[in-house]
């Protein structure tokens, strides 16, 4: 056995991890359930690095140093249990098999507890960075045992992505806090690139500008507080010109924004939580809504031309007041979405790191952004911050934003452009911040209809309103 990590499955995202450990040095076992797949990594890649290829899983097993590491990267659900359930019997007390997929948390808490039962380790793991980043370094986030992390932690901190000397790559927390964590990340991209969108849909109906002059836009706001991967990538789609019709790609491709299921994820987890993450939920819908052709079309047909034609005046003041709403609404989602890890969190006992988090985020990762910096130290500053929304730097964005963003949103409102994502963290930010809610009323209509009964500012206790009687008030 001369092999530290074995990697199967071996479809894009499997290859390119392979070659990343062999590429660092790791002298990586390679089998897929194919074996051409097997022999085409090693034909065109085999100068890379040390592959020891095997055609079956059992030789595949057979080749691995001991405590074994098998990472499983094939498609989530049936196939990875079918996989496991074929490993379990090849593989001895102490070894580890480890996850890449895009697993749900529930899926990888049940298969530690099942791999634990004999005596293994079970690993979901998150990656991110699509597949270059699997290849060049992606952002790692590893659950499972802290045991298991010894013999992973230096591979994986080796091929993750470096940021300042700083690997990209951390233990996240025991079972599934790592696939809880890869989720929510996945959530904030959703809000992320929702916020992107309207941002665009906003400076191309404001200004009546064209996708490559909106490019520039975005390459400027690259240069600042907005910079992020994200940001760099819209840049470069929206200046893409499609070669067999000539016009902007942007305009040729489909509005109906496709999903494979973690936004999703993220936005039933949050409503089990009880935490609001409006941003991450509002971009989920805005994804399904786009993808309702009838109902958009019915809709179109009924109320052509609903909102005022938009005119803005000041050009410089209207993009710099989408910049400032864009700042503003992607802090919202962030602050939501570690909101929401810290309540799986709490929830399922992992002791997860805020800002260790945000750290492996920096880099590698789709999400990655230079105010991750700035999460890591409000966190580090303050564990238990109520909300990163009061951490000074953020709270300064934030409050400088207001104007704008009021601005933004009412402007959209009337010219009929939607906005989902920057009007819903508007109104969380507002809803967060007011002195009192219309909460009470719902509570009265609660205790009315229902007899739920209600608290009061005045006194400790519950009360009840005798609604049908003499509307007396009695002890709850
Ligand atoms: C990443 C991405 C990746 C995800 C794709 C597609 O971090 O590398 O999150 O894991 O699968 O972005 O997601 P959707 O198809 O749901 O948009």
């Amino acid at each position: 056995a001369t092999a530290q990590i074995g990697v199967t499955g071996l479809a894009v995202m499997g290859r390119n991890l392979a070659r990343n450990l062999a590429r660092n040095g790791f002298t990586v076992a390679v089998h897929n359930r194919s074996p051409e797949r097997t022999r085409s990594l090693v034909a065109e890649h085999g100068d890379e690095g040390t592959f020891v290829a095997s055609e079956s899983l059992a030789d595949f097993v057979a080749t691995l140093e001991r405590p074994r590491a098998v990472i499983v990267m094939v498609k989530a659900g049936g196939p990875t249990d079918a996989v496991i359930d074929e490993l379990v019997p090849l593989l001895e007390e102490g070894d580890i098999v480890v996850d890449c997929g895009n697993a749900h948390f529930a899926d990888t808490r049940r298969r530690e507890e099942t791999l634990r039962g004999h005596g293994l380790h079970f690993v979901g793991t998150g990656v991110s960075g699509g597949e270059e980043g699997a290849l060049r370094g992606p952002s790692i986030m590893p659950g499972g045992s802290a045991e298991s992390y010894a013999k992973l932690g230096p591979i994986f901190e080796k091929i993750a992505a470096q940021v300042e000397g700083t690997p990209c790559c951390r233990h996240i927390g025991p079972d599934g806090a790592g696939h809880f964590v890869k989720m929510v990340h996945n959530g904030i991209e959703y809000a992320d690139m929702q916020l992107i969108a309207e941002a665009y849909d906003l400076l191309r109906a404001g200004l009546s500008a064209s996708p490559a002059e909106i490019a520039d836009i975005f390459r400027e706001w690259n240069t600042g507080e907005l910079e992020s991967f994200l940001i760099e990538i819209t840049a470069d789609v929206l200046a893409h010109t499609d070669a067999a019709t000539g016009r902007a790609f942007v305009d040729v491709v489909l509005d109906q924004a496709e999903q494979k299921g973690t936004g999703r994820w993220t936005v039933q987890s949050a409503l089990d939580l009880g935490i609001p993450i409006t941003g991450i939920a509002e971009a989920t819908f805005a994804r399904s809504l786009s993808g309702h052709a009838d109902q958009r079309a019915a809709a179109r047909r009924a109320f052509a031309d609903a909102g005022e034609k938009w005119q803005v005046d000041e050009r410089e003041t209207f993009v710099e007041d989408v910049r400032r709403a864009l700042l503003a609404s992607k802090i919202i989602a962030y602050a939501q979405g570690f909101d929401h890890i810290r309540a799986g969190s709490r929830e399922y006992d992992w002791d997860i790191d805020l800002g260790g988090t945000a750290t492996i985020w920096r880099g590698g990762c789709i999400i990655r952004a230079r105010f991750l910096d700035r999460i890591r130290e409000a966190y580090d500053a303050e564990p238990d911050l109520s909300t990163l929304l009061v951490a000074p730097y953020f709270a300064e964005a934030v409050g400088a934003g207001v104007p704008s963003w009021r601005r933004v949103v009412a402007d959209a409102a009337r010219a009929g452009v939607p906005t989902p994502a920057f009007s819903s963290s508007l109104a969380y930010f507002d809803a967060l911040r007011a002195e009192r809610l219309p909460a009470a009323l719902i509570q009265g209509l609660r205790d009315n209809f229902g007899a739920h009964t209600y608290h009061r500012v005045d006194r400790e206790g519950s009360f009840h309103t005798v609604w049908a009687g003499d509307r007396s008030e009695v002890a709850g």
